[in-house]
């Protein structure tokens, strides 16, 4: 299954009037920071044999300013890895981020929860002063009484930079769907928890609500920039259930009781005001046939699934459509505001839910009579 999620950050690249100079800045910017864009991860329970050995899938986000390859440590009972899928891109702002997937397995001697963690330096240079970055996944793998089965992590994506114009409020629902029918819930990474490093400010200008909703809601320009965001993502039973271990011993979980937990981190970028924040005049404005935010589309293995885009804006010129979703996924167009993405479920993807987050971007191609002397100077 397929499920889509339209981050309705409709960005708006502003380029009239600034054009030079916005350019500029963003290469300084670029060369000056670090390569870290941010990550996440999600994982599948695959088999559990009768010697007690269970196996897992886990997928990783990796996004850097070029398309580079990592792993997250485990320490422990971690079992053995094994490459499913190498470091693939998935998708590349070229010279600003590149986003691939990396597919492992890991075969376990028993289903103890473990934790793997992805921690270094440096984070590219932000607002809120983030420098170390550090991410956990808690897996939780033991037998479940409600599912008979083990748990699977929430199922999410996210962008390596979501954009949004200073002088627009923008709420932005990420996409959060659990396989086992918890409920999910967000929250920013808490340093108590060793969930990031210090300083582990989130960013003033976002806040996020329990149910996975980010608010963009300032509107003073001093804030534009770029900012770090590292949140986690957690499930939590809907009634009281109780895990099994391999050994026999039990553990309880009630509805306060995370199962498991999963790291998302990105770049949040605010970007100078927009003459307007109406969608469909700079900002595109999806029309038919995209699907609504949320949508689940099911394909059986093998199976191209085609979904169509379209977008269109009066004052602006659209200029590309960007997504986030599994590596496999192939990316079309056929005129400006008009995409197309094609997935094709693999053998070893059957049975579970991957997400695809996709937004459309802009670019203003009103011109005031300065602009336009100042490009000529330019060019001359
Ligand atoms: C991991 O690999 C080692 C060495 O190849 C092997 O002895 C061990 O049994 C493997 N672990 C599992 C859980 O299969
Ligand atoms: C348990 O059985 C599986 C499947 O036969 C095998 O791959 C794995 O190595 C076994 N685990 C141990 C710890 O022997
Ligand atoms: C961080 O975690 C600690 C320990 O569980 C908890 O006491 C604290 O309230 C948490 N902080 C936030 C901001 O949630
Ligand atoms: C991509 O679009 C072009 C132009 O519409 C079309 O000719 C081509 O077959 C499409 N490719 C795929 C893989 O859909």
């Amino acid at each position: 299954m397929l499920l889509v999620c339209i981050n309705s950050v409709f960005v708006w690249k502003h380029w009239f009037n600034m054009l030079l100079s916005l350019l500029l800045l963003l290469v300084v910017s670029v060369t000056q920071a670090s390569h870290y864009r941010g990550t996440l991860m999600t994982y599948y329970p695959q088999e559990t044999y009768a010697n007690g050995s269970v196996s897992v899938i886990l997928r990783f986000k990796f996004n850097f300013q070029t398309c580079l390859d990592d792993s997250f440590s485990c320490t422990g009972k971690c079992g053995n890895e094994s490459l499913v899928l190498p470091n693939t891109k998935c998708e590349e702002v070229i010279g600003v981020w590149c986003q691939s997937e990396k597919i492992t397995s890991r075969l376990l001697p028993n289903n103890s929860p473990f934790q793997l963690v992805y921690a270094s330096n440096s984070w590219f240079t932000n607002l809120n002063g983030v420098v170390y970055w550090r991410a956990v996944t808690s897996v939780e793998l033991r037998h479940r009484s409600d599912t008979n089965r083990p748990n699977s992590s929430p199922q999410t994506t996210m962008f390596p930079a979501l954009r949004v114009p200073s002088n627009c409020q923008r709420n932005i629902n990420l996409l959060a769907f659990d396989p086992d029918g918890d409920e999910v819930k967000c929250r920013f990474a808490n340093i108590s928890l060793t969930e990031c490093v210090s300083p582990c400010t989130p960013p003033p200008v976002l806040s996020l609500s329990s149910t996975c909703t980010l608010s963009f809601s300032t509107t003073s320009s001093s804030i534009e920039g770029w900012y770090v965001v590292e949140m986690v993502m957690e499930d939590f039973p809907r009634q009281a259930i109780t895990l099994t271990q391999t050994d026999g011993s039990k553990v309880g979980k009630t509805t306060s009781d995370a199962i498991s937990k999963i790291p998302i981190q990105f770049g949040f970028y605010v970007d100078p005001a927009a003459p307007s924040c109406s969608e469909g005049v700079y900002l595109p404005k999806f029309l038919l046939p995209t699907p609504e935010h949320g949508a689940h589309f099911y394909s059986p293995v093998n199976q191209a699934l085609k979904i169509d885009i379209r977008a269109s804006t009066t004052q602006s010129v659209i200029t590309e459509l960007l997504y986030s979703g599994p590596y496999n996924v192939v990316k079309n167009s056929s005129e400006p505001g008009s995409y197309s993405l094609t997935w094709t479920p693999s053998a070893s993807e059957d049975g579970q839910s991957h997400p695809i987050c996709f937004i459309v971007q802009a670019r203003s191609v009103f011109r005031t009579k300065c602009t336009e002397k100042k490009i000529l100077k330019y060019t001359k």
